[in-house]
């Protein structure tokens, strides 16, 4: 079974200006010890995909499909039984630190009273475990900065104060929102040697959220590209960097992928804005962006499918071949 079994994933928001359907039909299957990459721009869906995944949309939202963690629906459990996941089997990493530190308690009660609440440890070893957590995340004097308060630390260590509250209960199924993207590129490095250390010990798999190119090729294993609360392409990480076929993958990759020599390169910007969630064209969403589009992208939405025999899916009306003989044209 799979650790994460993600099918037909919908988000809704009520808004003055109507429905806003801000996720559609994203699927995807998650194994132990393997990670998932959601890459796109800003506004594509990335974010509410995995709060709806977590319970914790704004409370306009609402959610359609099914979320099966261990064979167990995250969407339909209860309140209670959600909590008990959560911060203990799953766990998440936000962008912003300061949604998940509370600034009135030391870093020490907050970390010990997570491990003696999921893990009924002695406040003497969970706070001996907190320090070593600390360490791990390469906060210098671990000992001592426990006792400190999230105000005390620099941007980037409250970062790994962060990362190292989810790793606290050695959660199955980390989620990740942009966790590196505040911090340097050393310690970016550090983190995601950090995150492959806990997959291999522990088999955690994560799905993580990033614009950054190097933390997909040294991390991912799959990739979701989302453009407009859809997804657009989907499949194995490698066939996605070197075969991407969607036009919004390639714009984004900027045509010729370098992923082999500069782990810091980003996502690149394409011409153009995002489309207006409330006010959605019915055809694909990328069409009035995309140099490919025909009379039929403004039209009809593409359905997702598979390009081929190696499992990658995507959603486009022109044909691969027409795609590659544009890209190289570019
Ligand atoms: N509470 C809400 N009510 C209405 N619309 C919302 C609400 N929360 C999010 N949205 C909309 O959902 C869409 C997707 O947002 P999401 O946060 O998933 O973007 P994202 O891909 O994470 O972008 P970014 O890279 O900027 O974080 C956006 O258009 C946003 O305006
Ligand atoms: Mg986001």
């Amino acid at each position: 079974m799979s650790l994460l079994s993600v099918k037909d994933l919908g988000v809704q928001f009520a808004t003055n200006d109507g429905s806003v359907s801000a996720v559609n039909g994203v699927s995807f299957e998650l194994n132990r010890g393997e990670t998932l990459g959601i890459v796109g721009e800003s506004g594509s869906g990335k974010s509410q995909t995995v709060l709806a995944l977590m319970g914790l949309l704004a409370k306009n939202g609402k959610t359609q499909g099914e979320a099966l963690f261990d064979g167990q629906d995250l969407l339909t459990m209860s309140a209670q039984q959600l909590n008990k996941i959560r911060g203990n089997r799953v766990a998440m990493i936000f962008q912003d630190p300061m949604t998940s530190l509370n600034p009135y308690l030391t870093v020490e009660r907050q970390m010990t009273e997570v491990l003696e609440l999921h893990k009924g440890m002695s406040r003497r070893n969970a706070k001996k475990r907190s320090i070593e957590l600390l360490d791990a995340v390469k906060i210098p004097e671990a000992a001592r900065r426990v006792m400190m308060y999230p105000h005390e630390f620099s941007g980037g260590m409250r970062q790994r104060v962060m990362i190292a509250m989810a790793l606290l209960c050695e959660p199955e199924l980390l989620i990740a929102d942009e966790p590196t993207t505040a911090l340097d590129v050393t310690v970016q490095a550090q983190i995601i040697a950090l995150l492959k250390d806990l997959q291999r010990d522990f088999g955690t798999g994560i799905v993580m959220i990033t614009h950054d190119l190097g933390v997909v090729a040294g991390l991912c294993e799959k990739v979701l590209v989302m453009y407009g609360g859809r997804v657009m392409e989907q499949g194995n990480a490698n066939d996605i960097f070197y075969h991407a076929t969607h036009p919004y993958t390639v714009g984004l990759l900027g045509a010729l992928p370098r992923l082999d020599h500069d782990d810091t390169e980003s996502l690149i910007s394409i011409p153009g804005n995002p489309p207006n969630m409330a006010h959605m064209p019915p055809g694909c969403p990328f069409s009035e962006r995309c140099i490919h589009a025909i009379e039929r992208c403004h039209r009809d939405l593409p359905l997702l499918l598979p390009v081929s025999a190696g499992g990658v899916l995507r959603a486009c009306h022109k044909q691969v071949e027409e795609i590659k003989q544009g890209a190289a044209h570019v």
